[in-house]
């Protein structure tokens, strides 16, 4: 069975070939014309959708080596997400399965996000724990059997990948601030400052990032233009030791709780070096089987849509024609 996954939520253009076992191709455009204006401004991100994607689409097909016809099923994200953006994505993916006459299915991204790691090889045994960590989510997620999602710890405020998005633009570095906060942080000491790591006192699995981030702005404001330059790595490197401190305690934590024994790290931050390697060697103290994809599907990608898809289809779903995007669907 080959299915095509379209994946279309924010300012990723992407599309992806699967078959049973194998991710066939995978095409990611990310989106450069948002830089300028430090966030991605939604009408910009559905205009380059529809310009990029019948190109990212034909380009999946062609590293497939895989021809329109000999499809099985289309699988497209449908929420959370951009409305405008969800919307391209979703009425390409109806119009080709209708012209195909192939079944499709309407994916939720966060689960795409959980199984990116079956994007390359085989998931890890139920029960596990899965930690989202996007510029829109954080999720502390319990799986106890196929496809079924429990949510047992959320951010109440800001998400971990906003956190370093925000604090990118506190310290005047560019956008998207994660992949250039950890470029900073490399050159940095991550106990120099020491910054508040919230709600580890509390008993709950929730998280909080929205005071590490203002900690950040007053320590920053609090400092000349010229020491601010001297100091931007110890703070990049700081301020990322500090989400890290969280997110590592917090999933042990659920691990130790429910007494679960297998760990995915997913999301857009899951690309983080450092973040990875906090995990891995907290999981091995800890005797946990510890999965994180590759760094590629990590951010947003197709071959993550394409395998939940592939999964779902084969076991006989599909989505009726009036199935519309839900910007705000959760897991
Ligand atoms: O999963 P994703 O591509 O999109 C959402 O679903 O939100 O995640 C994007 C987020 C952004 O906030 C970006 O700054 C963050 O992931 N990110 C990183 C890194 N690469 C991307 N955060 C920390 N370190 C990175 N290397
Ligand atoms: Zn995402």
């Amino acid at each position: 069975m080959l299915v095509l996954g379209i994946e279309t939520s924010c300012d990723e253009t992407s599309a992806a070939v699967v078959d049973k076992n194998r991710t066939l191709s995978n095409i990611v455009a990310t989106q450069t014309e948002h830089i300028e204006f430090g966030g991605v401004v939604p009408e910009f991100a559905s205009r380059a959708h529809i310009r990029q994607l019948p190109t990212i689409v034909r380009m999946a097909l062609k590293k497939a080596d895989v021809q329109i016809c000999d499809l099985d099923g289309c699988a497209v994200t449908y929420g959370p997400g951009l409305a405008g953006s969800l919307l391209i994505g979703l009425l390409f993916c109806k119009g080709l399965a209708q012209s195909l006459k192939i079944p499709w299915i309407g994916i939720n991204h966060l689960e795409g996000h959980i199984m990116a790691v079956a994007a390359e090889k085989a998931p890890p045994d139920f029960p596990y724990l899965a930690l989202v960590v996007s510029g829109g989510h954080t999720l502390l997620v319990k799986v106890e059997n196929p496809l079924q999602y429990e949510i047992v710890g959320r951010t109440i405020d800001d998400a971990a990948g906003e956190a370093f998005d925000k604090t990118a633009k506190i310290l005047g570095l560019g956008y998207p601030g994660g992949p250039i906060i950890e470029r900073h942080a490399k050159n940095g000491n991550g106990r120099a400052i020491d910054f508040p790591r919230a709600m580890l006192d509390k008993n709950h699995l929730d998280f909080s990032f929205s005071g590490l981030k203002t900690a950040v702005l007053y320590y920053a404001q609090s400092l000349s233009t010229r020491e601010r330059q001297d100091k931007v790595d110890d703070i990049a490197a700081s301020f990322q030791q500090a989400v890290i401190d969280v997110l590592v305690e917090k999933s042990m934590r659920a691990l130790e709780r429910f007494k679960i024994k297998n760990f995915i790290l997913s999301g857009g931050v899951a690309r983080n070096s450092t973040l990875r390697d906090a995990f891995s060697h907290s999981c091995r103290e800890n005797q946990i089987d510890f999965r994180v994809p590759a760094p590629e599907l990590c951010t947003d990608n197709a071959a993550m849509i394409a395998r939940v898809g592939h999964i779902r289809l084969q076991r006989g779903e599909f989505s009726a024609n009036t199935l519309d995007v839900k910007p705000n669907l959760s897991l």
